[in-house]
């Protein structure tokens, strides 16, 4: 009997010091951070952490550190709801500020949470200025990056997101190009895809992998007709006959003259062409809207052909893209949806990163040139639907790839 009390002992010290053999915190499992702040990062987000619970659940625990930066329940609370991302396991509360302030003060929250978790990897999204602020602290710690939409470019640096994109990618270790443009484009920049691990920030590994922003459009597609066609009802819309119109961008709310040549165009293309135009507002056009030219904003609330709504949910989103018959946006998500759901598309801007959809034709750039944007609305209006509208963003399984690499490169053996 003392004999057996003395092996137990000795198996649970065994087993305390080592470790219980079964158990599922293997020598394989990866901690991964993930900062999301935008919301169209916590959708892309969801994209990611939908596949580790589909195919690593117990090899990758993942920790999602929200910035703030959206913080209204519309622009974040609202996606982790509806597409099952877990919450936030911290939220940095940052908010709105000026460039510097923002961003330096979410890299001071980053940095501490990094110091606490010592992640294995730290993943960002996008070219936002939490994309910026968790590739400085991630990279200044020496914690490798992981950087998703890699390799965009506008060519434009008087863009914020142009900067945040070239620091992100070369901050990072592993580079993930959405496309085949943005892969030439880390090229030119001299990453290198002949590199052999070990990779670090100075020898980073490039691939090109497809969008997951594309897996997302494919997995959410149906469900957003099951879930939210009542929506069109509401909004006393007919599928194929509104024009989709999303306006956010720096350029388009700051320049007055800029956002009311836009929306008083807008104004008259709805009239003569009996189109409803829905127009689910950033809230930085609405607050511009109302401080600058109140008059025009309520001349447009008024309007019967215009639906000028809150920001809508991204199944909301993804429903009214697949039933309009037209997007207008400045949006790059919304540019790449508009081609995923066959829609011909205007970009109120002078350049895009998304150059395939240009080259192809059914993206048109117009900056904000009221003639411009006549002329391809009445074009689009009459010949859209004969358009083609290749496969550029992978096979809906970009995901699921970018973590096998990880898997592979940093599992512990
Ligand atoms: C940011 C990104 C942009 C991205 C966009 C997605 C940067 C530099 N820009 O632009 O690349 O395309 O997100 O939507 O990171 N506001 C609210 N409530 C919110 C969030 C913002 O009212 O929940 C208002 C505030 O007045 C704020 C303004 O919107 O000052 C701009 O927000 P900010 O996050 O600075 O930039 P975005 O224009 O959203
Ligand atoms: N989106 C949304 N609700 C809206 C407007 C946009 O869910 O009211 C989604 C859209 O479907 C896309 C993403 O947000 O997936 C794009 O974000 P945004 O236009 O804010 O930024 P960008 O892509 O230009 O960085």
């Amino acid at each position: 009997m003392r004999n057996l009390t003395h092996v137990i002992a000795l198996c649970i010290i065994y087993f305390f010091i080592f470790g219980f053999p079964d158990r599922p915190r293997a020598m394989s499992h990866i901690k991964l951070l993930n900062i999301v702040g935008a919301r169209p990062q916590i959708i892309k987000a969801s994209a990611i952490s939908r596949a580790i619970r589909k195919y690593y659940p117990e090899k990758i625990t993942e920790i999602i550190v929200h910035t703030g930066q959206h913080y209204d329940k519309e622009m974040s609370a609202v996606f982790f709801d509806e597409l099952e991302i877990h919450k936030p396991d911290y939220n940095l509360g940052v908010g709105s500020a000026r460039h510097g302030r923002q961003t330096s003060m979410m890299i001071t929250g980053i940095e501490e949470v990094l110091l606490k978790e010592k992640p294995d990897c730290v993943l960002l999204y996008g070219d936002t200025n939490s994309s910026l602020a968790g590739a400085l602290a991630a990279s200044k710690l020496h914690f490798p990056v992981i950087h998703i939409e890699a390799g965009l470019r506008s060519f434009n640096k008087s863009m914020p997101e142009e900067l945040n994109r070239i620091i992100s990618d070369h901050s990072s270790t592993l580079l993930f190009a959405p496309t085949n443009a943005a892969f030439k484009n880390l090229m030119s920049e001299g990453f290198r895809p002949e590199n052999s691990p070990p990779y670090t920030i100075d020898n980073p590994k490039i691939y090109f992998t497809g969008d997951i922003m594309y897996d997302n459009a494919l997995f959410f597609a149906e469900l957003a007709e099951k879930k939210k066609i009542s929506l069109l009802k509401d909004l006393s819309v007919e599928r194929e006959n509104f024009v989709l119109a999303t306006i956010h961008r720096d350029i388009n709310t700051d320049d007055i003259v800029r956002l009311e040549a836009i929306m008083r165009t807008f104004l008259s293309l709805s009239q003569e062409n009996s189109k409803t135009f829905v127009m689910p507002l950033h809230p930085r056009t609405t607050i511009s809207l109302k401080n600058n030219i109140s008059q025009l904003y309520q001349e447009l609330l008024n309007s019967k052909l215009f639906r000028i709504i809150p920001p809508v949910s991204y199944l909301e989103m993804i429903l009214l893209e697949k039933t309009c018959r037209m997007v207008i946006t400045d949006s790059g998500g919304v540019q790449k949806e508009s081609h995923f759901f066959r829609k011909p598309c205007i970009v109120l801007r002078k350049e895009t990163e998304w150059i395939e959809l240009v080259n192809n034709g059914t993206t048109v750039l117009v900056d904000a040139d009221p003639e411009r944007i006549r002329t391809e609305f009445e074009r689009l209006l009459k010949n859209g639907s004969a358009l083609e509208f290749p496969g550029f963003y992978g096979n809906g399984k970009t995901a699921e790839f970018i973590l096998e690499e990880i898997m592979m490169l940093f599992e512990k053996v």
